[in-house]
């Protein structure tokens, strides 16, 4: 049975989505411990509720990003995961941590990269006038919000869509699209070649 470890720092939504689709779905990976540097993230109740081993790595006991990354690292490898997901976890990780974890760390990101990377990616959208908007599922590289794409979920921006409403529409795919894209990966239909991911059989 492969293993999933999910790393959050807030609401979670993103890790449920992956949770029910793994329990209704019965795939045969499991969670084994969802990972937050905040100790008062929401997802972390809803993990327990589930559940589902919890760990917190509080970033402000570190000095150094090193220090918090080897001290996150640790963690994550004390569940052996063969998948790290990272879903809405707001901290960069260094280069050490990105390629202890190479080619079985991914992403989520607000936007269709690679546009708009970085923060208040609906809000930027909007202001650019983009008449499409969305998320990309990416393996993560020492480059923010970089690396080969996993998968991407288009939606349209319409002409009177706020940072929330656009938000709220981009959110509904993501939750499709992560459990998706976390099972496809788990179960060897998506592999990496070179700086793309493509389906198995045409690798
Ligand atoms: C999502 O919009 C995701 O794309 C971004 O952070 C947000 C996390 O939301 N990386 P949640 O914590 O999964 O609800």
């Amino acid at each position: 049975m492969k293993r999933i470890v999910i790393l959050i720092s807030g609401r979670g939504s993103n890790m449920e989505a992956i949770m029910h689709a793994a329990a209704t779905e019965c795939w045969t990976s499991k969670i084994a411990a969802v990972i937050s540097n905040k100790p008062n993230a929401g997802g972390l109740t809803r993990a327990r509720a589930a559940g589902i081993p919890t760990v917190v790595v509080d970033h402000r006991d570190y000095q150094h990003r090193e220090q918090f990354d080897a001290a996150l690292a640790d963690a994550i490898d004390a569940h052996q995961p063969d998948l790290v997901v990272l879903a809405g976890f707001m901290r960069i990780l260094t280069e050490g941590f990105v390629h202890h974890f190479a080619g079985r760390l991914i992403n989520i990101h607000p936007s269709l990269l690679p546009s708009f990377t970085g923060l208040d990616t609906h809000r930027r959208a909007i202001d650019a006038g983009v008449k499409f908007h969305g998320a990309t599922v990416h393996f993560v590289t020492a480059e923010l919000d970089h690396g080969p794409i996993i998968a991407q979920a288009v939606v349209p921006v319409h002409d009177d869509d706020d940072e929330e409403t656009l938000a709220a529409r981009v959110l509904e795919q993501e939750h499709q699209m992560y459990p998706r894209a976390v099972r496809d990966l788990l179960e060897g239909r998506l592999v990496l070649t070179g700086s793309r991911v493509v389906r198995a059989e045409l690798a």
